[in-house]
């Protein structure tokens, strides 16, 4: 673990509005800094910089922290990696002789995969990797050099190969299984996890392999089996290829549904092709794609679920800030099918001429509806405006319009009035909604956070400003300690905060977000800034703490009807006795 007194050195340096305006333009107005959340698709600057107390919270979308996690989300790097970032930024060497024990299980994992990738290469290659080589290369068309690039191998049939040629190694079954490449049995011995499939390592930016997918070499199930997450391993957070597409992206990514689309893509010469990793497309990995490009091209499989994920990953990558288009692929069912079927001349014109999203959108919608009907008409004129609704320039607004219209047979004006109509209403229905949450205090209530929040919103307020006095007064966090425990708070969110603070001040640490953020996860603290911004300006009283912890205790007299049918009879006596004393 990296020295908290050092990190609270690296924050003191790295003033949060000097670093955040790096990324958001920054308005002054008032005591605190605002802008457009960079973390969301922001129209009302919700981003705010407490400089107070050097943190920052988005009204809009919740995102919060101190200036490690802005760098964390804003970089899409780890806790330790944020640091490393900042630390570099200001020049200041971070300590590492403290090393701990997840660094190092995470060290040797990386060794494993590492040794494993190898294993499995050397496999594929030799006598007894020729079902994989007569997979890879003579059904699959691969080249060697495609098959040596991406560094792909073969499971053998067999439960402890790679087993023993890891012991032989040197590593523990434990640190083997924590990399997930072994399993233990049910009879406590370990095995293989992957067997008699074709291998494709994942490799991070860094150039460490951090999980493998494997696939069968026929029709069994399951096609593809991937590794969990690991220690160093986020399959929400990594791409495949993303290694070789972030040099040769130049402002474009393609984004693939499969491994095998990936491989064919970039080997037809097209190296800017990325994929998920056995999952939908996450808002991480748009942010990480938005990294390297500014245009997005989705080459997802034709079929249905394809079309689908198309129409989710739209939304993430437009969220992004990432210009987005289709590709629409006719005659076959994946870019891999297609390049074997057309070539990649044929690829390179359909790249060219991917349509963009509303296009895509509008196509999609003609194809579900008979235009020769008039029923048929109107239900896509009511359709089609809705998409049209979504476009914020209005001039493509228009130039869309005109083609619906054509579509349906009437007039532009009329399309694109209805249009504008819509837009309008949604969003006073925007408006009306988001008033009749924050007057009934939902706004509130939804807190992904603190879950417990709704069920006992009176004491989870009074913890939250708890929390805030303690923050705010150091110095009265001593004697509160002797008034108030952990066990006290009603919220499982609000006991681990204040359980960190009060370790803090036992260490004789300051007391901040930051160095709560060592304890916290980046959730955690994130649900931390909410609450310092919302005292944010606010003088706290004495007065205020006692009636928080009079709210605490009146809750914990208030036994529930079970734990009274639970109560020894003379307990009843005592817990009348100060049900009297209360009144
Ligand atoms: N996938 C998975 N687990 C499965 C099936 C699919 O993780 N059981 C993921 C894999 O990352 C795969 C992607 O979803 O690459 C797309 O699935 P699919 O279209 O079925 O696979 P292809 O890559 O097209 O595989 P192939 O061409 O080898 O059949
Ligand atoms: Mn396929």
């Amino acid at each position: 673990m990296i020295p908290r007194s050092f990190i609270q050195q690296l924050v003191g340096l790295c003033e949060i509005e000097d670093v955040v305006s790096s990324y958001v333009t920054i308005r002054r107005a008032g005591r605190n800094p605002k802008g457009l959340c960079p973390f969301h698709s922001d129209k009302t600057p919700s981003f705010v910089l407490y400089p107070d107390n050097q943190s920052f919270y988005c009204c809009g979308c919740g995102a919060g922290g101190d200036v490690i996690s802005f760098i964390m989300r804003a970089e899409n790097l780890d806790y330790v990696e944020a640091v490393r970032f900042l630390a570099k930024r200001v020049g200041l060497e971070v300590p590492d002789e403290g090393e701990d024990s997840s660094g190092q299980l995470k060290a040797r994992i990386l060794e494993i995969n590492r040794e494993t990738a190898r294993f499995f290469y050397q496999c594929l290659k030799s006598p007894a990797g020729k079902p994989g080589m007569e997979y890879l290369r003579d059904k699959r068309g691969l080249s060697m050099k495609t098959i040596t690039s991406y560094g792909l191998g073969y499971a053998p049939d067999s439960w402890d190969s790679l087993l023993r040629h890891l012991h032989g190694k040197g590593f523990r079954d434990e640190e083997m299984a924590a990399a997930c490449v072994v399993a233990k049995g049910r009879n406590g011995r370990y095995y293989d996890q992957f067997r008699n499939r074709v291998m494709f390592p994942i490799i991070d930016l860094r150039g460490n392999v951090i999980a493998f997918g494997g696939r069968v070499l026929d029709d069994s199930k399951p096609k593809y089996l991937n590794s969990p997450d690991t220690p160093v391993f986020k399959k929400s957070r990594n791409l495949f290829s993303l290694n070789f597409a972030k040099n040769a992206a130049d402002g474009r990514l393609i984004l693939a549904e499969g491994y095998m689309d990936v491989i064919a893509i970039h080997a037809a010469g097209f190296p800017n092709v990325v994929a998920t990793l056995g999952t939908s497309l996450t808002e991480e990995q748009a942010r990480l794609m938005s990294k390297y490009a500014k245009e997005i091209l989705i080459a997802y499989d034709s079929d249905g679920a394809g079309q689908t994920a198309t129409h989710r990953a739209i939304n993430l990558l437009s969220d992004a800030g990432l210009n987005t288009k289709v590709i629409r692929m006719e005659g076959a069912k994946d870019p891999d099918e297609y390049l074997k079927k057309f070539g990649p001349t044929r690829f390179r014109l359909l790249l060219d001429s991917a349509s963009n999203v509303i296009e895509h959108e509008l196509e999609g919608l003609k194809a579900q509806i008979q235009l020769d009907t008039a029923e048929g008409r109107i239900d896509y004129l009511k359709r089609a405006i809705h998409i049209l609704a979504d476009i914020k320039n209005p001039l493509e607004r228009e130039v869309f319009a005109g083609i619906v219209a054509k579509e349906a047979g009437v007039m532009p004006e009329a399309v694109l009035s209805q249009a504008s109509a819509l837009m309008k209403k949604r969003f006073s229905a925007r408006e009306r909604q988001e008033w009749r949450e924050i007057e009934q205090g939902k706004a509130n209530l939804r807190d992904r956070i603190n879950p417990e929040k709704a069920q006992n919103l009176k004491e989870a307020m009074a913890e939250e400003g708890i929390l805030a006095y303690l923050i705010q007064h150091p110095d009265q966090i001593q004697p509160t300690g002797e008034r108030l425990e952990p066990a006290d708070f009603v919220t499982g969110f609000g006991k681990r905060v204040l359980e960190s603070v009060f370790q803090l001040a036992r260490d004789g640490d300051e007391v901040n977000i930051t160095a709560l953020g060592t304890l916290l996860t980046p959730q955690e603290t994130g649900g931390l800034a909410r609450i310092l911004a919302r005292y944010a300006g606010q003088r706290m009283t004495k007065e205020m703490l006692d009636d928080y912890i009079d709210i605490l205790r009146a809750h914990k007299d208030k036994l529930q009807p079970g734990e009274i049918r639970e109560i020894e009879p003379d307990a009843i006596e005592e817990y009348r006795r100060r049900l009297r004393q209360k009144k």
